[in-house]
């Protein structure tokens, strides 16, 4: 069994170029262009975990390519799903013949999103298993709302150094008031009621556009869904879910870094497949900065004619300021005029970042859960990403600065943004291999 998990393992080719662990950035001038975006990270990674909930074959496509998503189809292929590629961005996934694993896939401390085959394995199989979860460290990263969610559900768990087990004999519907919003933990209470019997009710639920995606999936597969999109979800359990085909939708947050991008270098960019309902609190403080910013259906431009004004944000689950946009807006802050704020309001610790710009000359200072900022002219310098969206912020701010900056440990990046050298190369930045 294991041999055949390995084979299917094999079957599903890395197709994530190289990412150079040192990367040379010299002074871009204004980025100007258009730019792709990918499929949603966020989006992808429940979704490819929801896949195992089905008993047919699932084709998704607009996958970004991306490490997470790369181990996201390891996991399934290590646990029996056969895993297939069509296209750059599409697969077809056949859960079938999947079973739960009788050790912790080791594949899943590398990223957080692991978690999410602990809803989906009590789904499917009445019980799920892995290791120690991975991702970005922002200080803590706990986990007690998912159990919280799955002992409500009739789960029960055992949690130990090298491994969380989570099983039921049988799941039950249950109203779950979440004490916190968490995404991960709504996803995995979305996963596991899915398939229970009766009907659950989430309340303090989180409402990201990932969150809708993943419930539109899962209805197209047969679930029974209400209420995506906002703080309350209405699940009602169904016996059986079949395969279908389906489209992620696009990344918000690589869109409003490339956005962010264009703004630090008084550029003009245009980024095509974004969807501008999804970026309403980005698009109205760049307003406010200074930056023109034209919307439409499918795509967003920004022109920067001079240096932004400082400004303020204070993050929030959705709809309020995405996390995720904080470090590459504190980027902006640096490079702009004047003073500008963040209050991280849902991960307090996320500023590894601020000690790499205070190298390349940033006015940055960071007191508990918020970081002030007085723009300045930034330097080159020597420094180092210490996770997924500081690496994006740290590369806004090498374009934006005079002079060669040396970045390392770059390979954080291609957990999350798809050949994000290649589309800041076409838009006019001097990135090489270090
Ligand atoms: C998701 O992480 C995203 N990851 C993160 O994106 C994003 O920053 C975060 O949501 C918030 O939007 C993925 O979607 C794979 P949470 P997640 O549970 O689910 C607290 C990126 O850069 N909390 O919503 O782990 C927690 O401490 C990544 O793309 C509990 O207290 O985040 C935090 O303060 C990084 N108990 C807050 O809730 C729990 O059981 C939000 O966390 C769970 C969370």
């Amino acid at each position: 069994m294991r041999y055949t998990n390995e084979k299917n393992r094999g079957r599903c080719a890395c197709r994530v170029e190289l990412f150079m662990e040192k990367l040379i950035v010299r002074p871009s001038g204004p980025l100007y262009g258009r730019v792709g975006i990918s499929g949603s990270k966020n989006a992808a990674l429940p979704i490819l975990a929801a896949v195992l909930l089905c008993e047919s074959p699932c084709i998704i496509g607009n996958l970004p390519a991306i490490r997470d998503v790369e181990l996201a189809l390891s996991i399934l292929a290590g646990m029996g799903a056969q895993v297939e590629r069509i296209d750059r961005a599409t697969y077809r996934i056949d859960p079938t013949h999947a079973a739960p694993p009788g050790a912790p896939d080791p594949l899943s401390g590398r990223m957080r999103a692991s978690a999410y085959y602990l809803g989906a394995g009590l789904g499917r199989f009445g019980r799920g298993c892995v290791g120690r979860i991975g991702g970005c460290d922002f200080g803590g990263r706990p986990i007690d709302q998912h159990l919280k969610a799955f002992l409500a559900l009739g789960g029960s768990m055992e949690v130990s150094e090298e491994a969380i087990t989570v099983q039921a004999a049988a799941l039950r519907g249950a109203m779950i008031e979440f004490d916190t919003v968490s995404v991960g933990a709504t996803v995995n209470a979305i996963l596991a009621a899915t398939r229970a019997e009766g009907e659950t009710v989430l309340k303090n639920a989180a409402s990201e556009p990932h969150i809708a995606d993943l419930v539109a999936f899962l209805n197209r597969c047969g679930a029974d869904i209400r209420g995506a999109g906002t703080s309350t979800l209405h699940i009602r359990g169904v016996k059986h879910l079949r395969g279908c085909s389906y489209a992620v939708i696009p990344d918000m947050i690589e869109a409003g870094t490339y956005l962010l991008a264009a703004a630090a270098t008084q550029g003009a960019v245009t980024v095509c497949g974004a969807d501008p309902h999804h970026l309403v609190p980005l698009i109205s403080k760049l307003r406010e900065m200074g930056a023109e910013i034209d919307c439409e259906e499918r795509r967003i431009s920004l022109f920067a004619a001079k240096r932004l004004r400082g400004a303020s944000v204070i993050t929030g689950p959705y709809p309020g300021f995405p996390t995720d946009l904080q470090p590459q807006m504190a980027a902006l802050f640096c490079a702009a005029e004047g003073r500008g704020l963040v209050e991280e309001r849902v991960w307090r610790q996320r500023f590894r970042y601020a000690i790499e710009l205070q190298k390349m000359g940033a006015a940055i200072t960071v007191r508990e859960n918020t970081a002030y900022v007085r723009g300045t002219c930034l330097h080159g310098a020597e420094i180092s990403v210490p996770d997924l969206r500081a690496g994006a912020a740290l590369l806004i701010a090498a374009c934006a600065a005079e002079g060669e900056s040396t970045l390392s440990d770059t390979s954080y990046i291609e957990r999350g943004y798809e050949d994000i050298i290649g589309k800041l190369r076409a838009i006019g930045a001097d990135i090489s291999a270090g």
